[in-house]
């Protein structure tokens, strides 16, 4: 599966929220939006009204990252905004399956994501049906911090359930990636990389957006040597 970059307009200004995607969507196959509600994580974002407002402005692959008690509560609202894909905590379902065929029902890609703490076994009962797996490497909530390294292990083993299922799943990387990490996150076997200080509050997040476009397609972090990886 070709490789893709999702910028998270989280850390962006949010002010000029549809001229920031325009700065990276050029080399961004998604756009990565983090809702979150104050309960499941601390921090309170944005939820569908601010998509549906983005929506006309892009026609970019929407990615909503659900940091929320109820996920499956804003699935209809989700579609209806023009979201193209959720993901959502296992810590918040108390039944995966259903929220998972609920996201088919309302036309939207389903993925599963788990905090660091959470084991892989928790959604491997579901391979057969998502669409995508985020092993979060930092505690949600928060960009700007720091990548967990202790994660790597847990991602490399979804890669390995990944290609086990046989199916096409995307293996999404999120939290403290940046020039440093990922090459990591490369080696590891990730295949979508969630991008968001390290764009948007580069000097020119446009530069830095292409920098990381290409170190994605060629496989490698900026130290590795070409061809390594
Ligand atoms: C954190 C969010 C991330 C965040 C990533 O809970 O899920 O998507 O925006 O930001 P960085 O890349 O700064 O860690
Ligand atoms: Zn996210």
């Amino acid at each position: 599966m070709a490789r893709r970059l999702a910028p998270s307009v989280l850390n962006a200004d949010l002010a000029q929220l549809a001229q920031q995607v325009r700065l990276v969507q050029d080399v961004a196959e998604w756009i990565h939006l983090d809702l979150m509600d104050g309960h499941f994580v601390p921090n309170l974002s944005f939820g569908p009204p601010v998509i549906a407002a983005l929506r006309p402005y892009t026609d970019r692959f929407l990615d909503c990252h659900l940091m929320v008690d109820n996920p499956v509560g804003l699935l209809p609202a989700l579609a209806e905004a023009g979201a193209d894909a959720v993901t959502m905590h296992v810590e918040a379902l108390p039944d995966p399956a259903e929220a998972i065929h609920a996201a088919a029902e309302h036309g939207l890609s389903a993925g599963l994501a788990l905090r660091p703490g959470t084991a892989l076994d928790t959604l491997l009962p579901y391979l057969d049906t998502i669409d995508l797996v985020l092993p979060m490497t930092v505690e949600p909530g928060f960009g700007g911090q720091e990548f967990r390294h202790d994660v790597m292990p847990k991602l490399a083993a979804a890669r390995r359930a990944i290609d086990a299922s046989g199916r096409s799943i995307a293996l999404q990387v999120d939290g403290g990636v940046n020039l440093a990490t990922l090459g990591d996150c490369l080696a590891a076997g990730a295949d979508v990389f969630v991008v968001g200080t390290a764009i948007f509050r580069a000097e020119d997040p446009t530069a830095a957006a292409k920098t990381f476009r290409s170190l994605i397609d060629e496989g490698r972090g900026p130290d590795d040597r070409a061809g390594e990886a």
